[in-house]
């Protein structure tokens, strides 16, 4: 089986990738790295902690990366952030305080160990900034050879951003990380507001996980109808929540779920630029015969959704 790590700033959607990742008998959950984004870093890693105990998974181990991008000294939590996520980032839903810490070795040395160790059956998952997976080939460039894959959710190549018009949030974090990442020779695929935004969940789904009067359906589903609400109220979209990070994890399962265009991308990290934070083609590279990034730029959304659906009512079951 190939082996998956998460990066992760857990937040209701990242919540969604989690069970996806866990529900899926193609690939081992080998471990769960910690970012900030929607939260705090010790808030993010508590949610993992949480939601793996709530899905009767404490064999998988929890690490910390980096608590802010490499260009700042302290981060905070963007109001948006709160209200799309809930103060607590798991839609204020209270689950048990965990039973158990995160593990002491730093997540970017877990990348590392993960990537020598297994080598091209390694698939990595960013759906946070890519901070730590920046610091990771920093430490250790000889590991963009070894991994298998990195698909990760973050960017905007047709669309606009989320935070600002050329910015999505994850490369907002940190989009000199973002820049560094796509630079490695990492085979890398981009999923990013291009698709996940057309990748649509309602309450008619939220309803089945509940109906199935399991603690972790219900859970799921009150954590996901405040996300919901929040698209509903800020007017983000009317008709359901995106399935932003979920949609990662299953395309780096299975890429057939998009239709992807290969380019030279950059993204602009520049403080001042207006541009700052754009996931865009280096006009300098696009004859280059090694494009470094797959571009996901149509899904096939009624697939997925069953697979999505198929995936989490059978995890929320047991
Ligand atoms: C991304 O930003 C975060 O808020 C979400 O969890 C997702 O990873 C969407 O832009
Ligand atoms: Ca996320």
């Amino acid at each position: 089986k190939r082996k998956m790590i998460l990066d992760l700033d857990t937040g209701v959607d990242d919540a969604l990738a989690i069970a996806y990742a866990l529900a899926d008998p193609e690939v081992d959950l080998i471990g769960i790295v910690s970012s900030y984004g929607n939260n705090l870093l010790d808030i993010c890693a508590e949610n993992s902690l949480k939601l793996l105990e709530l899905l009767g998974h404490t064999d998988i181990p929890v690490y910390k990366g980096l608590p802010h991008s490499s260009t700042t000294d302290h981060f905070d939590v963007m109001q948006v952030s709160k209200d799309i996520h809930g103060d607590n980032g798991i839609g204020d839903v209270e689950l048990p305080t965990p039973q158990r810490a995160v593990e002491e070795d730093s997540g970017v040395d877990f990348y590392i160990e993960a990537a020598h160790k297994y080598g091209k059956d390694l698939i990595i998952i960013p759906t946070g900034p890519m901070t730590n997976l920046a610091a990771a080939l920093k430490k250790d460039p000889a590991i963009a050879d070894l991994i298998g894959n990195v698909t990760f959710m973050g960017g905007a190549l047709t669309v606009d951003g989320n935070v600002t018009p050329a910015a999505e949030a994850n490369i907002n974090q940190d989009a000199k990380a973002a820049d560094e990442v796509f630079k490695s020779n990492l085979p890398l695929t981009m999923v990013g507001l291009d698709v996940t935004l057309r990748t649509l969940l309602t309450k008619k789904e939220t309803q089945q996980w509940r109906d199935l009067g399991t603690a972790a359906g219900k859970a799921y589903a009150d954590i996901t109808d405040f996300y919901i609400d929040a698209y509903y109220n800020l007017d983000i979209d009317k008709n359901g929540c995106a399935l932003h990070d979920p949609l990662a994890v299953g395309v780096g399962i299975d890429p057939s779920f998009v239709k992807t265009i290969s380019l030279f991308l950059r993204c602009e990290y520049d403080p001042d630029s207006p541009f700052y934070g754009r996931t865009v083609g280096d006009n300098a590279k696009l004859n280059d015969p090694n494009p470094n990034v797959k571009v996901a730029v149509n899904v096939d959304k009624e697939r997925y959704l069953n697979a999505f659906m198929d995936h989490l009512t059978g995890l929320f079951k047991q």
